[in-house]
């Protein structure tokens, strides 16, 4: 490698990034209320990349010194030949961390390859323990199918297994205390996460919904005892854990309103598209594919250009309550 290719990346405000991101597919088979509209656009074909041109990313950024790469979507268990990939990652050296966030849909199925590939730690979206009411949220899914997966999960030997709950006032506040009780019962961390202005929506009003991080610990406290912790996952990520004294499960926050922690922030992401998205809240971003797809072009060329990215990033987002939402891209484009 040339001297201009450093071994770290570092942003303009001194922040290490040795995190990606990397949403395979923008499609999903749930249309959840918080992240899709019901009628959505996806992208076309032939601007989405296929797996090598994924692969290729992830190596030049490993060679940046990237540690730690989650698959995510859209749900990316969706796409075709997934485990393809997560084999030729789960085989990368210097890749320390493979992740995978999913709705759980395919888990009774995908749960034992994964794992076997090289995925080590899976979050699992679970928004409500009440069939109905989980169907309402994300408008198609099973629950059954869901728990089934997450019971795969359990049972495969994944490192970490971490439950993603996105808490809405007036539709599943009232389940905070079960969710957690259902995470005790597997051993197994969840996480609350305070839903984001991303993308227009029509369902529900994003203000009127909006349920702090700290009224859910606040009730969450009054049936189990909260000793505060850092990231168990040893990374400076947004969340902000808790153990309890009787149990292995740690109960996390995630608070984009009520707490910015974009001064930690180690991360980048990649659409679908072959855009590297600096920030989660803005759209600071710099599309690769034409530099993929430009016939002979190299791994340091690549690298590059992920540098050259990097001096874009911002230095924090500026969520607010409203329901015009700053960021018009949806978390299933976003790469949540
Ligand atoms: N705000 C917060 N979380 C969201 N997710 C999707 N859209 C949003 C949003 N607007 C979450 C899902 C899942 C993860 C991929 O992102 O619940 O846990
Ligand atoms: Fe699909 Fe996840 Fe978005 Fe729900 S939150 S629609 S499961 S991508």
């Amino acid at each position: 490698m040339t001297p201009s290719i450093p071994a770290h990346l570092v942003d303009p405000f001194q922040r290490r990034i040795n995190y990606l991101r990397l949403s395979v597919t923008d499609r999903c088979d749930f249309r959840c209320v918080y992240c899709m509209a019901e009628d959505m656009q996806f992208v076309p074909r032939a601007q989405v990349l296929s797996l090598e041109e994924l692969y290729r990313v992830a190596q030049a950024a490993v060679g940046l010194g990237i540690s730690k790469i989650r698959l995510t979507g859209g749900e990316p268990l969706v796409r075709r030949n997934i485990l393809w990939l997560a084999e030729q990652l789960g085989a990368l050296p210097g890749l320390e961390t493979l992740a995978l966030t999913t709705n759980g849909s395919q888990l009774a199925r995908l749960a034992q390859p994964l794992q076997q590939a090289g995925v080590s730690t899976l979050n699992i979206s679970l928004d409500s323990l009440r069939p109905r009411r989980f169907r309402e949220l994300t408008r198609t899914g099973d629950l059954h199918q869901v728990l089934a997966g997450i019971d795969a999960a359990v049972s495969s030997g994944f490192q970490r297994i971490k439950l993603n709950a996105v808490i809405l006032n007036g539709r599943n506040d009232d389940e905070a205390l079960d969710l957690v009780e259902f995470a005790r019962q597997r051993g197994i961390d969840i996480a609350f996460i305070e839903e984001m202005p991303l993308g227009r929506i029509d369902e529900h009003s994003r203000r009127l919904s909006f349920c702090s991080s700290a009224e859910l610990r606040r009730r969450i406290a009054q049936r189990y005892t909260l000793a505060a912790l850092g990231d168990p996952a040893g990374n400076a990520g947004p969340a902000r854990y808790f153990s309890m004294p009787d149990s292995a499960t740690r109960v996390g926050f995630i608070s984009p309103h009520s707490n910015n922690f974009c001064h930690l922030c180690n991360r980048v992401r990649l659409t679908v598209e072959g855009r590297l998205l600096l920030c989660l809240g803005n759209e600071h971003s710099v599309d690769l594919r034409p530099l993929l797809r430009r016939p002979g072009s190299t791994r340091q060329e690549l690298a590059e250009a992920i540098v050259a990215a990097l001096a874009l990033k911002p230095e924090k987002h500026h969520f607010t309550h409203d329901d015009e939402p700053e960021i018009l891209r949806f978390m299933n484009t976003t790469g949540g």
